[in-house]
C-alpha cells in the first residue's frame, strides 16, 4: 500500500530502528514537538522565565485543540490529565433530587469508574452500562438511561478493543432523557475526526500523551458554551479565575467559558510540546489520517486472520479505530519479548495492541503480526 505520508517519517526518529505501533499508550514523538520542549528548556537557562512567552503557548495550543475537535477556544480548559478532568467535573457537577444520577460504561478506562465511585455526592445514584462482547449497544442505553440521569459517559473508542462508538446517536439518545453527555476521548483525539458540535457532545476530555503526539502531563477538557456556568468548580485555583480576580484573595467568581475548570499553573513545557504536536496534526488533517488508518486497520484485520490470529472488538472496520487488540494469554510477557526485538506494542489484561498512527507502514504491521503469530503459535 502508498504510504501518503512518507515525507512525514523522518520527523520520527524513533521510526528508524523501531516498529513503533503503541500510539495509544504514547504517541512517537516527533523532532518537532522535542524542538518546541527545548525551546521552553532554552528560555529557562539563557533568559530565565517568560510568563507572557508561557501563556501564549497556552492561548495558541487551545486554540488549536479547539480547531482539532470544532470547537470555539473558550470551551477549552487546560488539565493535567483526563483523570483531573473527570474529576473537576464530577466534583461540580450541579445536582438535585430530581437529577442525581450518573451513568458511565463498563468499557469505559478503570479512572472513570474510579472516579465517579469515589463520589460520596453520587453513592448508591451511579448506573453501569453494560457491554457485550466488549461493545455497547444503542437499545442498552436507551435501557438504562432515565429521566433523572444527570450525565452519561462513554469513550469515543475503547482503550481496550478498539471499538468506536457512534457519538451523535448517543447524544440523541440521552439529551432525550435530559443528560448531559461526556466523551473521554483520549483514544480517539488525534486520529479520529471529531466535531463535537455535529456530533452533540457538552463535555469532552482527552490527554496529548497518545494520538495527539504530545508528552504526559498536558489534557484538554472542553464544555459546551454557556455550560460552565452551571458549575462551581470546587477543585479550582488562580488560573480558573479571570484576570482581575485572580489576585484577590477573597473574590469567589470564576472566568467565563471553560477556563473556570482551570487550577494553578500547568505544565508550560507540556503546552509548548502540545501546540507544535497539534501543529503537525492539523498541517495532515484528521480526515486523511482517519481514511489511511481505517486501510491500515483493514490490512491488519485481514492479515491477523490469516495467520490465524483472535481480534478482539468489532471484526470491521465499521465500528472500530485502526487500534487491533489481539489475544494473546500472557500480553505483558508477549510484549516483553517484542520490545526486545524492537516491536513497539502495548499490553493491557490479555490483548496485545497494535496501535497504528499517520506514520506507520502496511510493512509495520505486517512485521508486528509476524512476530505476533510466531511467538502465540
Ligand atoms: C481512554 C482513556 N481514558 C483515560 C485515560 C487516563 O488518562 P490520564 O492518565 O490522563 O488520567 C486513559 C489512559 O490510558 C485512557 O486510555
Amino acid at each position: 500500500m502508498n504510504h501518503p505520508f512518507h515525507s512525514f517519517r523522518s520527523l520520527f526518529p524513533v521510526l528508524s530502528n523501531r516498529v513503533y505501533l503503541a500510539a495509544c499508550s504514547a504517541g512517537a514523538l516527533a523532532l518537532p514537538v522535542s524542538d518546541a520542549v527545548d525551546e521552553y528548556r532554552r528560555q529557562l537557562l539563557e533568559s530565565g522565565t517568560d510568563w507572557q512567552a508561557a501563556m501564549e503557548k497556552m492561548a495558541a495550543a487551545k486554540e488549536k485543540f479547539a480547531r482539532l475537535i470544532g470547537a470555539e477556544t473558550d470551551e477549552i480548559a487546560v488539565m493535567s490529565s483526563v483523570s483531573d478532568a473527570v474529576s473537576a467535573i464530577a466534583l461540580s457537577l450541579p445536582h438535585h433530587r430530581q437529577k442525581n444520577k450518573v451513568a458511565f460504561t463498563d468499557i469505559d478506562f478503570p479512572a472513570i469508574g474510579q472516579i465517579w465511585l469515589s463520589q460520596e455526592a453520587f453513592k448508591n445514584k451511579i448506573t453501569v452500562i453494560q457491554s457485550h462482547n466488549g461493545m455497547i449497544d444503542l437499545a442498552q442505553i436507551q435501557k438504562d438511561i432515565c429521566d433523572r440521569t444527570l450525565l452519561t459517559c462513554v469513550p469515543h473508542v475503547s482503550y481496550y478493543n478498539g471499538y468506536k462508538q457512534d457519538l451523535k446517536q448517543i447524544a440523541d439518545i440521552v439529551h432525550q432523557k435530559g443528560s448531559l453527555l461526556f466523551v473521554d476521548a483520549y483514544q480517539s483525539a488525534g486520529h479520529v475526526p471529531i466535531n463535537v458540535k455535529d456530533m452533540d457532545v457538552d463535555i469532552l476530555a482527552a490527554g496529548t500523551r497518545k494520538y495527539m503526539l504530545g508528552i504526559p502531563g498536558t489534557a484538554f477538557l472542553y464544555v459546551r458554551r454557556g455550560l460552565s456556568r452551571k458549575f462551581k468548580p470546587q477543585m479550582t485555583g488562580w488560573f480558573g479565575r479571570d484576570g482581575k480576580s485572580a489576585f484577590d484573595l477573597f473574590d469567589s467568581r470564576f472566568a467565563e467559558g471553560a477556563k473556570r475548570f482551570e487550577t494553578g499553573t500547568p505544565s508550560f513545557a507540556g503546552l509548548y510540546a502540545a501546540d507544535a504536536a497539534l501543529e503537525i496534526l492539523l498541517e495532515v488533517g484528521a480526515d486523511r489520517i482517519d481514511a489511511y488508518l481505517r486501510k491500515l486497520a483493514g490490512f491488519a484485520l485481514e492479515y491477523g486472520a490469516e495467520k490465524g490470529l483472535r481480534i478482539a472488538g468489532p471484526q470491521t472496520v465499521r465500528n472500530r479505530s485502526s487500534l487491533i487488540s489481539i489475544y494473546a494469554g500472557d500480553a505483558a510477557g508477549i510484549g516483553a519479548v517484542l520490545r526486545e526485538r524492537n516491536v513497539i506494542t502495548a499490553a493491557r489484561k490479555d490483548v496485545i495492541r497494535i496501535a497504528p498512527h499517520f506514520y506507520n507502514t502496511e510493512e509495520d504491521i505486517k512485521q508486528a503480526i509476524d512476530e505476533i503469530s510466531a511467538l502465540l503459535h
